[in-house]
């Protein structure tokens, strides 16, 4: 997720609004900033790594001169942040520039035939083929708008792309597919965004522009075309009404609820990583004397779920492992033979890079999963896949532990392919339910968003909460606590209900809350034991449970229903989300601010 704008202004200097717009887009990507000016038919490049404030300060970036304009801010999904792979890129001959919000998954073999015809490349990007490929169709003189509507066709992913070129100073041309791109205008010019804040201080007339749609903006206005046949699209302006603020947060009143509800689309990239990367880390999952999982906090947590979906589907047995423990644990053992799968968003915690760090020195293989490309973790790790969940603001991680039970699932069921522990059947059908996982997602956003504000609003003056479930779902009542806790600071343990009666049952008395995770699964039976067992004592039982599973609906006081059909080995992914909702609701109730919890940092880079 990168941050774009451009801009056609009557006067003035574009880079001045182009500037001011990518700083309202930086919570969309920070790594790397580049703009493209066209004045007096000259295109000017300036971009490097780092964040906007400083890249502008030291490239001069203001002093650029010219009405007609582009820039991006970066979140690196192909190739590290560092100046080469910043935004903008272009064709060889240095007149086209293009900047790039979206991930091409065909851009390997679009590269390899534009090698094969000369076409130089420099970055390590996905982005850099379009530009060149913009050349080439340029060489069959169809003029400038054919050429980009012909390269747009041949590209897989998804895409928010913005052109500005020395061939035609007085026109942008934008397209996108899947990632968001909104057009505005005012009297003063015409301009094109990621999303609303940056257009927002200059009008609130804006169209968004929709999937498969191209635009051609001058100062007279812009004209809108389909990407397939080329046709006209007549649409209206609509009137933005948001804050700024709110804007930024695309309406939702905090990043965590707007991260919340981004992880249809998170997981939809999740499902598209690269193939050698997959194929890498799996050969060297299955060559593993031992598999330790180490991670901190949420990440652990999709560890833990993991663990269960290694064994189950590819017959791997992993230990996962809190990373400041590792060590401590197993840092005698780990050896020449061990493989260290080590999980962070951040990729800068500083428990998991330390235990790194120790396995590195035994010369155990580390493997790496991160949503920060160029992160520490990325550079330490033998090979590592990035989860491409996005930047996520809020403290506490959502989307980033759904992206990353995905990855992992997607490992373990390319581990049992590569074994041969699945028939044919039972990886179709699984493949196909991983295919369905972003859907279940906004089916279980549409399905509770209203229940959980309710359940929030009773539950709210409860002193102690039980999060339960069995097998996999054990892990989704970790994660679940894990919200409540550190978003609202009421005391809560979770427990695999097996182990309740071990111990933690003793705290059970009248009214105490007990939310329990019961996807449809083979130890079904014994969690509606555990339910009685709660119930028994007086305890209050809010079960999240399948759409229509009447046996659980009448032993809960509460309920949250999932969409049906969810297979109990992927349940963490949608199972998680009716908790993240009720953890924001009652911090909201309780007026805590859900994005910044109090003793909290993103990512704790201290001992
Ligand atoms: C989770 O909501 C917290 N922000 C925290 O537990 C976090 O998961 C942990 O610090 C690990 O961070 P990482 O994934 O960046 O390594």
């Amino acid at each position: 997720m990168c941050g774009i704008f451009g801009c056609i202004i009557r006067d003035g200097k574009a880079v001045r609004l182009i500037t001011d717009g990518l700083k309202r887009l930086e919570y969309r990507g920070y790594d790397s900033v580049g703009v493209a000016i066209v004045d007096e038919g000259q295109l000017q490049v300036r971009k490097d790594a780092g964040r906007l404030e400083a890249v502008v300060n030291e490239l001069k970036i203001n002093d650029m001169k010219g009405k007609v304009g582009m820039g991006h801010t970066r979140w690196a999904t192909h190739g590290a942040p560092n100046m080469v792979n910043a935004h903008p890129h272009t064709d060889g001959s240095g007149r086209i520039a293009l900047v790039h919000n979206g991930v091409i998954e065909n851009y390997m073999e679009l590269k390899e035939e534009l090698i094969e015809k000369g076409h130089n490349f420099v970055s390590r990007t996905d982005t850099e083929v379009i530009p060149h490929m913009i050349e080439e169709e340029m060489k069959s003189d169809v003029g400038l708008q054919v050429a980009i509507l012909r390269v747009l066709r041949r590209l897989r992913g998804s895409y928010a792309i913005v052109v500005v070129t020395s061939l035609d100073p007085d026109h942008i041309y934008c397209a996108r597919f899947e990632s968001p791109l909104v057009l505005g205008v005012s009297e003063k010019g015409t301009y094109c965004a990621s999303d609303v804040p940056a257009i927002l201080p200059y009008t609130k007339k804006v169209n968004y522009l929709r999937n498969g749609e191209m635009a051609v903006l001058s100062l007279e206005g812009y004209e809108i075309m389909k990407v397939s046949d080329g046709s006209h699209v007549e649409r209206g302006l609509e009137e933005i009404t948001w804050s700024l603020e709110m804007a930024e947060k695309q309406g939702y009143r905090h990043f965590m609820l707007k991260e919340i509800y981004e992880q249809p689309n998170s997981l939809r990239n999740g499902l598209r990583l690269q193939e050698q990367y997959v194929n890498l880390l799996t050969q060297f999952l299955d060559r593993g004397r031992e598999v330790y999982l180490s991670a901190a906090g949420t990440s652990y947590h999709s560890c833990v779920a993991a663990s269960y979906i290694f064994s189950k589907l590819s017959r791997l047995t992993t230990i996962p492992v809190v990373s400041s423990e590792f060590i401590e644990r197993y840092g005698s053992n780990v050896g020449i033979d061990s493989i260290v799968l080590s999980v962070s968003q951040s990729g800068e915690t500083y428990d998991t890079l330390k235990a790194i760090d120790h396995a590195r020195m035994r010369a155990a293989t580390v493997l790496g999963i991160t949503n920060t490309v160029g992160s520490t973790l990325t550079r330490v790790s033998r090979a590592y896949i990035i989860q491409q969940s996005g930047p996520e603001i809020g403290v506490a991680a959502t989307k980033t532990f759904t992206s990353q039970v995905l990855v992992l699932a997607q490992l373990a069921l390319r581990l049992a392919k590569m074994r041969g522990k699945l028939s044919q059947d039972e990886q179709d059908e699984l493949e196909a339910d991983m295919k369905k996982i972003p859907d279940w997602v906004q089916m279980t956003l549409d399905m509770c968003s209203e229940k959980t504000k309710a359940l929030a609003e009773k539950y709210v003056d409860d002193k102690l909460f039980l999060f339960l479930g069995r097998g996999v779902s054990s892990a989704t009542a970790l994660e679940g606590r894990l919200k409540l806790l550190e978003l609202t600071y009421v005391p809560a343990l979770a427990y695999p209900a097996g182990e309740s009666k071990h111990g933690p049952i003793s705290v059970i008395e009248d009214g105490v809350a007990c939310v329990f995770i019961c996807p449809r699964s083979e130890t079904h039976s014994h969690i509606i034991g555990s339910i009685m067992e709660m119930k028994a004592r007086g305890a209050k039982i809010l079960a999240i449970c399948e759409e229509g599973d009447e046996e659980i609906k009448r032993l809960a006081d509460d309920y949250i229903e999932m969409p049906k059909g969810i297979p109990d080995i992927i349940s963490p992914i949608p199972y998680v989300v009716p908790q993240q909702l009720m953890a924001y609701h009652l911090a909201v109730l309780k007026g805590l601010d859900p994005d910044k919890p109090r003793n909290l940092a993103k990512s704790v880079t201290v001992p």
